[in-house]
């Protein structure tokens, strides 16, 4: 090698190393002490006016959780669940499980015919597919550790907003006109939703209201027990379902130690099992981080070999190993050790592509949606909060309870209803998910906190199913490695794998042909059809500054909010 090369190499190693120190100018919104962003502008905007009334992160979480049942019903909920990732100002860190749970009477075999075949839409349509909701549980709990305004003062807002309606964006009209029928098929032509709503038109939802009120003046019981209560296992049941009240009043949250991981200068915050989210993610970093990503190149065709066998590789033992911790061993110790994640990939050339069924065996076909949704919160004392919550499906189980206000999960069908056989996500599950009564089914949710050189750095999140872990993995990617403001960290295309099907699947457009080109020519399967677009990440960066820089997805009606 000449001289002049080698200087010219080191000279662009310089900039590439010093490229992580010299921060990107922003490009989404910036604020001076606090913020939310989230999927509607009016749930963002209602948690942080709780924060400017003196509130923090927490009681902006439990009013950016409500509004987002009233403004966004296709996964906004009180009656889903999800997880909360929270980092204090103190560097105190946790986490709250308030995940569905699958209900008393629920075994293994469910769902499946007297010749042991899955029964279809049984786990995902109507009443048979609702768990047991944590979503109610989990912020009254989290208003109990942490809240510091009274509670209804956080409810009122949103109560005002489900009597004075909600406008239909663009996207929202287009959505329920998709699912007007499966609604009218599931409820009938007289519920709320069997209603055309255009575009700009206001939506009231009085029903809600009354319930949301309800459990205002009584905490969790007005949810969990007395007439709610009732009413919601009658409804359910009514309708085939499994949901009794002995079971929404033995409904418990879990505060869990999240998973915590270095990658390089960062630490790395996210949710533990029954989340597959930070055990993946954890697993995924580890097995890049012997690499120099940075300089193969944002999205460059090394950068995309490297993150796809690593996901494949951990998405296998995910699938493998993962479930409710209260009911399955999980060898954590094991799947997290730098050894093993080592000898994982062991096998691993940028000549070539590794086959799935190397890794290990199944087949199955993805299906992909965005039914899921993510809020990240920071507050003015730099209390952070990170929360993924779902109904499972688009508008979960498509169940409305018109009396009540609101859609039921399909949470049930995260479970694996049959070793081996793919669920909506295309997730191959084995023993470790199979249901049982009580338990948790595990989630890709991955609600996580960054810490960088010690200090609160990105609270990032989305949803996506089993896509999530892969978009938020890349989210941190772009933003660490790539340099990219935290607005384009999120804008950017993403890819992802799940080892099983065996295919890259590329957001459509945002690929070159050349780049795609040279993959198929080392063994991938490309797939763009699949879905048009890759999670919907909301996440906010603290600047060097103290500032915050907020990354608003544009695929959705994300939106920031903050002072
Ligand atoms: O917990 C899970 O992994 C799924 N219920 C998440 C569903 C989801 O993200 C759907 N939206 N895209």
């Amino acid at each position: 090698m000449s001289k002049f090369k080698l200087t010219f190499i080191l000279a662009a190693l310089i900039v590439l190393g010093s490229c992580k120190e010299n921060p990107p100018a922003p490009t989404g919104l910036v604020t001076d002490q606090a913020m939310v962003v989230s999927a509607r502008e009016e749930a963002s905007k209602i948690g942080s006016d709780i924060m400017q009334r003196g509130g923090n992160a927490f009681d902006a979480m439990i009013g950016t959780q409500l509004a987002l049942a009233v403004a966004y019903p296709r996964a906004g909920n009180i009656s889903g669940g999800g997880f909360m990732v929270y980092r204090k100002a103190n560097g105190e860190i946790g986490s709250l499980d308030f995940r569905e749970k699958a209900p008393k009477s629920a075994h293994k075999d469910m769902y499946l015919d007297s010749l042991g075949n899955v029964i279809p839409d049984m786990s995902t349509l109507g009443a048979t597919s609702v768990g047991v909701p944590g979503s109610v549980a989990g912020i009254i709990e989290v208003h109990k550790k942490f809240g510091k305004l009274p509670l209804k003062d956080i409810f009122e807002p949103v109560i005002s907003m489900a009597e004075n309606g909600v406008v239909v964006t663009t996207k929202q009209a287009e959505l329920l006109d998709n699912y007007r029928e499966v609604f009218i098929k599931v409820n009938s032509d007289s519920t709320k939703f069997a209603s055309v709503y255009k575009e700009g038109e206001l939506i009231k939802y009085p029903q809600l209201a009354k319930t949301l009120r309800t459990i205002a003046e009584q905490g969790r019981d007005g949810f969990y027990k007395g007439e709610i209560a009732q009413k919601l296992a009658n409804f359910i049941q009514a309708n085939g379902g499994f949901v009794t009240e002995e079971d929404l009043a033995n409904y418990e949250v879990v505060w869990r130690q999240p998973i915590t991981f270095k990658y390089r200068d960062l630490n790395i915050i996210s949710m533990g099992p029954p989340s597959s989210g930070g055990v993946t993610m954890n697993q995924i970093f580890k097995m890049i981080e012997p690499h120099d990503i940075s300089s193969f190149g944002h999205n460059s065709e090394k950068a995309i070999q490297l993150f796809t066998e690593a996901s494949r590789r951990s998405y296998a033992d995910r699938n493998y190993y993962l479930g409710d911790p209260d009911f399955v061993e999980i060898p954590l110790d094991v799947l997290l050790k730098d050894n093993y994640i080592k000898e994982r990939m062991s096998d691993f050339s940028f000549e070539k592509a590794t086959k799935s069924t190397d890794v290990a065996h199944g087949e199955v076909l993805v299906l992909e949606s965005m039914e899921t949704t993510h809020y990240s919160i920071i507050d003015t004392e730099g209390n952070a909060v990170s929360v993924t919550t779902t109904l499972n499906g688009n508008f979960g189980s498509k169940l409305y309870c018109d009396e009540l206000g609101f859609f039921l999960n399909n949470e049930m069908d995260d479970f694996s209803a049959k070793a081996g056989i793919p669920n909506m996500f295309g997730l191959v599950g084995a023993e470790a998910n199979s249901i049982e009564a009580e338990k948790r089914m595990l989630s890709s949710m991955t609600p996580t906190i960054v810490e960088r050189n010690g200090k609160l750095w990105m609270v990032v999140g989305t949803p996506g199913g089993s896509t999530i872990i892969t978009a938020v993995a890349q989210t941190i990617l772009n933003g660490y490695e790539f340099n990219m403001s935290m607005q384009n960290a999120v804008n950017a295309p993403r890819f992802h794998h799940q080892w099983l099907p065996d295919m890259v699947i590329f957001e459509p457009n945002g690929f070159s042909a050349t780049l795609k080109e040279d993959l198929i020519e080392k063994g991938y399967i490309i797939n763009e059809e699949r879905t048009p677009i890759i999670g919907k990440v909301d996440a906010i960066l603290v600047l060097p500054n103290g500032k915050l820089e907020g990354g608003a997805d544009k695929r959705g009606d994300d939106a920031a909010v903050g002072f």
